[in-house]
Parts: structure tokens; sequence; C-alpha cells
């Protein structure tokens, strides 16, 4: 296709404003699936993205449109939708000139909507406002048009949608063809092809998701990597329509994937170049920088038989997801596991759930923490992803922790809570501002660590579900922190240590001790629990002996009865793990999560 025949765009929103049924809708409308064959959200492919109704991967679409009697190639590239693929979405936001900033016509703009306005005008995109949802009963497109003024968009250009009945979609298209320049990249020049996804098919190997920048690529062509210099040979491409269609070559500006017999995405990193071996390009495109994980636990298989099966499903998980990181670590009280790295709590949460529901496996895991980085007495600096093994406070002179940058919107009645959550959170104020005179933005400075968990779910409960909130990673920030330990009748269970700013310590230290008496079912002894920090302990709780005989109550009893008993007693142990004669259930690993 001619390159000024070609449109790259993509749709950004803040969750739940309507991304994915805009884009059903579109690919509906382009006539690239009839309605009939219309699944909900094609775009959404894997079976838990569904389920949890989130986009995790971003995928492209080939529309064909025809506008004023010439046929365009419009490409639909789908961006991930949460704070924890950030670098996903901006690497996809590079491999487009225009985007759809779609906004709720009943909720108005909310954080991410800015965040992601924001990365879009870094990338220097073409910006279509959507206000979607104008059948609502609640919707309110003059308001948010101001909104969008506010913002620094022109409000009353914006389109007023209907994605859910299908109204204003043909003019969405026109725009994307009269607004969104074509692709600028030089057809002579040097292949270089940014990869912005990849995923692992276990027919063809890794399907490398590619937008052509500069010259052209084709079957046969023999390709390197720039970031790792890997070379392979391609042996298919295709493009989605939104089904996989076969072509023989990408010219420049055009967006597709190939194949080439690649065993595994850690060889694909999104952001990385495409050149050709024997004609490379002299530099790569910008912007490229590895997957850091954020957030690390430890995955220990309840049975410990089960410890190769979890090597395997992890190498599996692997193949497909650059971001997912994994050690070998042993834990006195858990055994042998691995100490997994993640972009995030939602990436955690996926992978944690995949090994247990595809993999069959059952597993204890232990609590999410970031990453501090740790400067000793004799100057040496060393990476903590393990609560655990934080070097005695003797040796160390500093520790940095992760800290986040957070926008907050919140009607201004909220504001007074908003403040109170963030400070109890260690947060630093930086800025108050006002979108309108109802909603207010707050931006602070905040530990990772402290905001990873609940936050979100705080912040929503505290304003009764109105305030919205985006962060982005600002770097690392010196701390008083320290590790606080756990002994169970008088032995440290590593799985349990934590790291915790010295001042809340004591509150906290009392507050996991309670709430380990509760969760720590009785044994046949009575079980003393410690909070420690160094040599002092700092709160003490017991539990309580028991003589357990659950088949006592129903002596005589019916057999029915009898079993379904002894069947929740085995229910129960699946997620237990025997930590010296103490058996610990799951939910102990995370109480540290729930005290506040
Ligand atoms: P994520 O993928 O979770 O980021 O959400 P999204 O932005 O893709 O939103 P999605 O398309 O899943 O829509 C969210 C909800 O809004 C769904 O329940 C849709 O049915 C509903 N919705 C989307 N568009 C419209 C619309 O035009 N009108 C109405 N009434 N509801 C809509």
């Amino acid at each position: 296709m001619e390159q000024r025949h070609i449109r790259n765009f993509s749709i950004i929103a803040h969750i739940d404003h309507g991304k994915s049924t805009l884009a059903d809708r579109l690919i509906e409308v382009t006539g690239a699936l009839s309605s009939r064959e219309m699944a909900p959200q094609v775009l959404d492919s894997m079976e838990l993205e569904r389920e949890r109704g989130i986009t995790i991967k971003a995928q492209a679409v080939r529309l064909v449109y025809q506008h004023q009697g010439e046929t365009y190639e419009l490409n639909l590239i789908d961006t991930p939708g949460h704070v924890d693929f950030t670098y996903e979405v901006s690497r996809a936001l590079q491999a487009c000139e225009g985007a759809l900033l779609v906004v709720d016509a009943a909720q108005g703009v909310e954080a991410q909507t800015l965040a992601n306005l924001y990365l879009a005008l870094e990338h220097d995109l073409a910006i279509i406002p959507i206000i979607n949802k104008i059948d609502l009963p609640s919707a309110d497109p003059e308001k948010v048009m101001e909104q969008l003024l506010d913002i620094g968009l022109d409000g009353t250009e914006a389109v007023p949608v209907s994605a859910k009945q299908g109204i204003g979609i043909d003019r969405v298209l026109a725009e994307v063809v009269e607004k969104v320049p074509p692709p600028a990249g030089d057809a002579r020049g040097a292949l270089r092809a940014l990869i912005f996804d990849s995923r692992f098919d276990s027919y063809k190997g890794v399907l490398v998701y590619i937008r052509v920048v500069d010259g052209s690529l084709k079957i046969g062509d023999r390709i390197r990597f720039m970031a790792t210099s890997k070379e392979f040979e391609v042996t298919e491409m295709g493009v989605f329509g939104p089904h996989p269609v076969p072509v023989d070559h990408l010219d420049t500006g055009e967006v597709g994937f190939f194949a080439a017999q690649i065993k595994t995405v850690q060889d694909t990193r999104v952001g990385d170049t495409v050149t050709l071996a024997d004609r490379p390009a002299e530099a790569p495109l910008p912007g490229y920088r590895p997957a850091q994980p954020m957030v690390y636990s430890g995955l220990y298989p309840v049975d410990s038989a089960d410890y190769g099966r979890l090597r395997e499903a992890l190498e599996k998980l692997q193949l497909n997801d650059a971001a997912l990181t994994f050690e070998p670590e042993t834990s006195a009280a858990l055994g042998f596991g691995f100490r997994a790295g993640f972009l995030g709590l939602l990436h955690m949460e996926v992978i944690q759930e995949r090994l247990e529901r595809e993999y069959d496996l059952t597993l204890i895991t232990t609590a999410p923490n970031v990453v501090y980085r740790v400067t000793l007495v004799s100057g040496e600096v060393v990476r903590v992803d393990n609560p655990a093994l934080l070097p005695p406070a003797g040796d160390i002179q500093t520790i940095e922790e992760p800290v986040v940058e957070a926008s907050i919107i919140t009607p201004s009645d909220y504001i007074g809570a908003v403040m109170e959550l963030a400070q109890e959170r260690r947060g630093i104020y930086l800025n108050l501002s006002y979108l309108d005179n109802v909603r207010a933005m707050l931006t602070y400075r905040l530990p990772l660590g402290e905001i990873m968990y609940d936050f979100f779910d705080q912040l929503k409960s505290r304003t009764r579900g109105y305030a919205s909130l985006d962060y982005q990673l600002a770097g690392l920030q010196p701390a008083d922190l320290v590790r606080m330990d756990i002994l169970l009748n008088g032995e440290v269970v590593d799985a349990l240590s934590t790291i915790v700013h010295r001042d809340r310590a004591y509150q906290k230290g009392r507050a996991l001790a309670e709430k380990l008496r509760e969760l720590i079912p009785r044994q046949l002894f009575e079980v003393p629990i410690q909070a420690a920090i160094g040599a002092r302990v700092i709160a003490r709780e017991t539990v309580k002996a028991l003589r357990k005989d659950v088949l006592a109550k129903c002596y005589g009893g019916d057999i029915t009865r009898k079993r379904k008993l002894l069947e929740k007693q085995k229910e129960g142990k699946r997620r237990m793990k025997s930590v010296g004669s103490v058996e610990i259930p799951q939910e102990a690993f995370m109480a540290i999560l729930r005290v506040e």
C-alpha cells in the first residue's frame, strides 16, 4: 500500500471508558468481521484477559476503509490499559501517528485519560477526542467538551459516539483518515522496524509484531535484532484482520507480524529495532529499554515434589513474557522455590493465576515487595529483592526505595480524605490544581511499596469510587527502613520477614502479630508469635493449644457428614505449609498486606 494511504493509530482511554467496545465497532463497520462472528472484544484474546476485562497485550488489526473513492489501510494498534504496562503502551504509541482519546460522556476526564494523553503528546501524535456513551441518560457531553478544552484539546471538535449502539462510528473513521498524518519513513532506507509486541505460538515460534519505520521486510530476509544482535530468517509474515492473513512483505509505514523460528520472546524485546543482517541500519530507533521487574515475590510449591513442574511452568510462561524473571531461592521455612520478578501487582496476579490454573500447581506465595538499593558501610552497593536477605543493620549505610509520582483526580469534597490517605502512606505533597469548579488533581510522591497493594482500593472507598489514580516511577529515595522478622515458636520464619519504615515498625509489628494469631490455626501445642527488629522483640501474641478432634462432633452421626468434614479439612490443608512443627496457611504469608 502507498504510504499516503496508510494510517496508524491507537485508542487511549481511562479504564472502562469504552476502548474495547469502540475497537470492536471499528472492526465491524469496516467489514473485517460480520457481526455474527464478532465475539465481544476480539482484541483481548487471552481467556484470562477477557475474564478480568483488562487488555494485557498489545495487538494490531488492519482495517480496510473506503473514503471519498480511495482505499485506505488503517492499522489499529491496541494498547494495554493498566499502569503496570506503561512501557508497552509507550512503544505501541511510538508505532502510531495518531490516537483516539476516548472519554466517557458521564464520567468525564479521569487520571488515566490525562496520563495517556500526555504519553501520546510526547510521541507527537495527532489526537482525536471522542466522547463515548452518549446514549447514557447521565451523559453530559457539553461538560466533557469543557473539560477537554481545559486540558488543551479542542472539545468542540470531539466526536460524539455511542460505541455500544454504533452511533458516530463512520465519522470516527473519516477523522482518522483526515486528521492522522500518513507515515513519513524512508522507503528506500535500510530496514528499521519497531517491535511493539510479541507472543509465542507453539507451531510457528515467536510472532513478532512490528511497525516498519524505514525500508521494507519480506519473507526469506535475514534479520537482526539490534539490542540483542541475534539473527534469524523470516519464514512467515502476516497481518491481522483481525484473523491472521498471510502477506509476503511489509513496506514502510505498515504494521504486521513475522515469524522466524524464534524460540523465546526473550530474543524479541519490545521497543527493540529489527534491521536486515546484510544491510543494517546505522542506529536503532530511540527509546528502547529492557523490561524491568518492579515487584518480587517468592513462589513455593505446597508439595515440594512439584518443584520441577513449577520450574517448567515458569519457563513456559517466560517464553511468552519477556518481563517475567525468576531465580531459584531457598527458604528455611518453605523449602525450594523461586523468587519471581513482575512489572507490577496485576502482572504478578496474572502469572500466579496462570500457574495454578493452566499448570495445575498449588502454590504458597509470599507477600510482594519492591527492590531496595542498599549501600553498605564498606561502600558496596547491593540490590535486595527479598526482605529476608537485607544485610544486618550494622552493615548498612543507606537504604533507598523506589518512589512514584502519583496523580489523583477527585471531586473537591474528598481532597481531605485523599490527603489523609497519602500521608498515611508516607506521601510527599507536590501539587493541587483544579480541573474545573468541582474536581481537583492532587500530585504526590509516594513510596511504591506503600501503594502497590491496596492504595487504589482505599482511594476508591474513601472517595465513594469517584477518585482516579495514575502513577509513574520517579526513581529512588533514601528512607529509614528496617527489617522486621517474625518468630514462631522462637524460630525466625524467613518467608514472613518484611521491610518497614522505622517509625511504623512498632505499630506494624503489633498488628501483624495479632493478624497472624487469627490466621494460624490452633495446633496441638501453644505457638508463641513474636515480631522482632534485630534482637529486639517488639510484639508478642500466642496461638493457644487445641486438641483437634473434628470427628468427635459427629460421633455416631451419618457418614456423609463425616466425609464432608474430612474433605473440608483436606481442602484447608492444601494451602498450608508446615514450618518446623507449625502449620501456616497461605493467608499468613500475605498478612502484612492487610495490616494498617
Ligand atoms: P478496559 O479494556 O478494561 O480498559 O475497558 P475499556 O475502556 O476497553 O472499556 P470497555 O469497552 O470494556 O467498556 C466498558 C463498559 O462500558 C462495558 O460494560 C461496555 O459495555 C460499556 N460501554 C462501552 N461503550 C458504551 C457506550 O457507548 N454506551 C454505553 N451505555 N455503554 C458503553
